[in-house]
């Protein structure tokens, strides 16, 4: 469905995230008639460029991350055509006016996305707001890291918050747009099935896993004074447990759907310089092979033998409330695992008592287990008769869908949805501050215990599942992580 004609401003126009992300997801909904005209992409950054070089700039990006197939002459043309670029500084102002001048006076929607450090979101968000730029329709969009910390997501959160309304500040969390996430919602109050057995009556406990197989990737100034807590826990994996966890929203309205999200994160159990030793885990890459070939380890691809910085954590968080009181969410992620896999294990309580005996073979619990990348897909574990005349035999098997088989379509990359769901002013898949500022309030207490006890961080050899602790914190309560391959 087209969206009206809207401005779309991109602070750090030439960084990664634009090149990557931002250029290629504006292409494929402008390809999916998303656009009306006269809407337009302006592209700033300290750098000083033309239109005419930002267009080349922009071309290459497209080229190197749109398939070929899709980037028809015709749609880079319009879509080069959209363009423009102003050279601008937050720190000093510079720049401003003229962006002013090429954004002009008009009452379109208009999004400033802030693709940027951000120790420069105060600073944009104030010369945005000098400048008089902020109408009734803008929108202002922000990344992650929001905050190190509870305080400094509380300043940050104020500074934006001066000029922007909440109603204004979309605060991405890429992972809720990813389709697999949505469908969480989907699966859960879309079907009658699970909901009744969606409690601690029933469930055994759930994972979380987010594995990379990838390193550093070049980002290490980042990533060495964030981790993987920070990184990972703190935002993606926080959200997946709360769509996991939530109450039936009222409806699916931003508001009723972040409420719900709230009262998860509000009920989570603190994790104190008395229990981290026993409920998280912390690890670092050593050099092994991954991604099909040997690779560095952490503090060699770093250049600085000195880190104790996390790349991997597991965690066994609980959820204090009538619905989850003594059902454990084990959660991991790390880089340069054994696999690139994302997925979700709902384990159900084993069945009360086997009428079939021990020839029979092993009665399983049955799982759930949604895959959110690669191959996204749901499959529900279940136990059926082996076929054949040999007896009454019991096997494991999955009822499996697979999305790519099931729909015959392009998966599209979690940003297309999410920037034209700000365009559309629909804040449903956006952190609300108060969310954000829950999240650091269980966060900042586990890192303030490591800090304090110097938990120590694990080594483990690149392309394995993590430190044995990591697997140690789930089997001393008798379970195992799901064979993710
Ligand atoms: C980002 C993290 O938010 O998510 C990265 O900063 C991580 O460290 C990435 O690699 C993972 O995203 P995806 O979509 O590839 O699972």
């Amino acid at each position: 469905i087209p969206v009206e004609p809207f401005d779309f401003i991109i602070f750090g126009a030439t960084g990664d995230l634009a090149e990557r992300k931002l250029l290629p997801a504006l292409f494929q909904r402008q390809v999916a008639g998303q656009f009306l005209d006269p809407s337009r992409i302006i592209g700033s950054s300290r750098t000083k460029m033309t239109d005419e070089e930002y267009r080349a700039y922009a071309q290459t990006a497209l080229k190197e991350h749109v398939s070929a197939n899709e980037l028809t002459d015709e749609a880079l043309q319009t879509f080069l055509g959209r363009l423009s670029y102003v050279a601008a500084d937050a720190t000093t102002g510079e720049g401003f006016d003229q962006l002013k001048t090429v954004i002009g006076d008009n009452d379109v929607i208009r999004v400033f996305y802030l693709a940027v450090a951000p120790a420069l979101f105060g600073e944009i968000a104030k010369q945005v707001a000098a400048h008089d730029l902020i109408t009734e329709q803008a929108r202002i969009v922000i990344e992650k890291p929001i905050g190190r910390d509870l305080e400094s997501a509380k300043l940050l959160n104020d500074t934006i918050g001066s000029v922007f309304k909440e109603s204004q500040i979309f605060r991405i969390d890429h992972y809720l747009g990813k389709e697999t996430v949505q469908n969480l919602l989907a699966l859960r109050f879309a079907n009658a099935l699970y909901e009744p057995l969606w409690n601690n009556a029933h469930i055994d406990h759930v994972q979380i896993t987010v594995a990379e197989s990838v390193g550093l990737e070049g980002r290490a100034g980042y990533y060495d004074k964030a981790g993987a807590l920070r990184d990972m826990v703190q935002n993606h994996m926080l959200q997946l447990l709360c769509l996991v966890a939530i109450e039936a929203p009222p409806s699916i309205d931003a508001d009723s759907l972040r409420d719900e999200k709230l009262k998860v994160l509000r009920s989570l159990q603190r994790i104190n310089g008395q229990t981290a030793g026993k409920l998280t885990v912390r690890g670092q890459y050593r050099a092994g092979a991954s991604a099909g070939g040997p690779v560095k380890g952490y503090l060699d691809e770093l250049g600085n033998g000195e880190s104790t910085t996390e790349t991997f954590v597991a965690i066994k968080a609980e959820i204090s409330n009538w619905r989850w009181a003594g059902v454990p969410f084990y959660l991991r992620t790390g880089k340069r695992l054994a696999a690139r896999v994302s997925e979700i294990v709902i384990e159900f309580k084993p069945i009360p008592y086997s009428i079939f005996g021990e020839s029979a073979g092993q009665v399983v619990a049955n799982k759930l287990v949604i895959r959110l990348q690669p191959d996204e897909g749901v499959k529900q574990w279940l136990m059926i008769k082996d076929p054949g005349p040999g007896g009454m035999r019991l096997k494991h098997v999955p009822l499996d869908m697979s999305f790519a088989e099931a729909f015959n379509v392009r998966n599209p990359d979690a940003y297309e949805r999410l920037i034209m769901d700000v365009v559309r002013g629909n804040q449903t898949l956006f952190m609300r501050r108060d969310e954000v500022e829950a999240a650091w309030n269980w966060i900042d207490p586990i890192l303030h215990s490591w800090n304090d006890n110097n938990q120590e961080v694990q080594g483990y050899t690149s392309g394995t599942w993590g430190p044995s602790s990591a697997i140690a914190l789930i089997e001393r309560d008798g379970r195992t992580w799901h064979e993710s391959v």
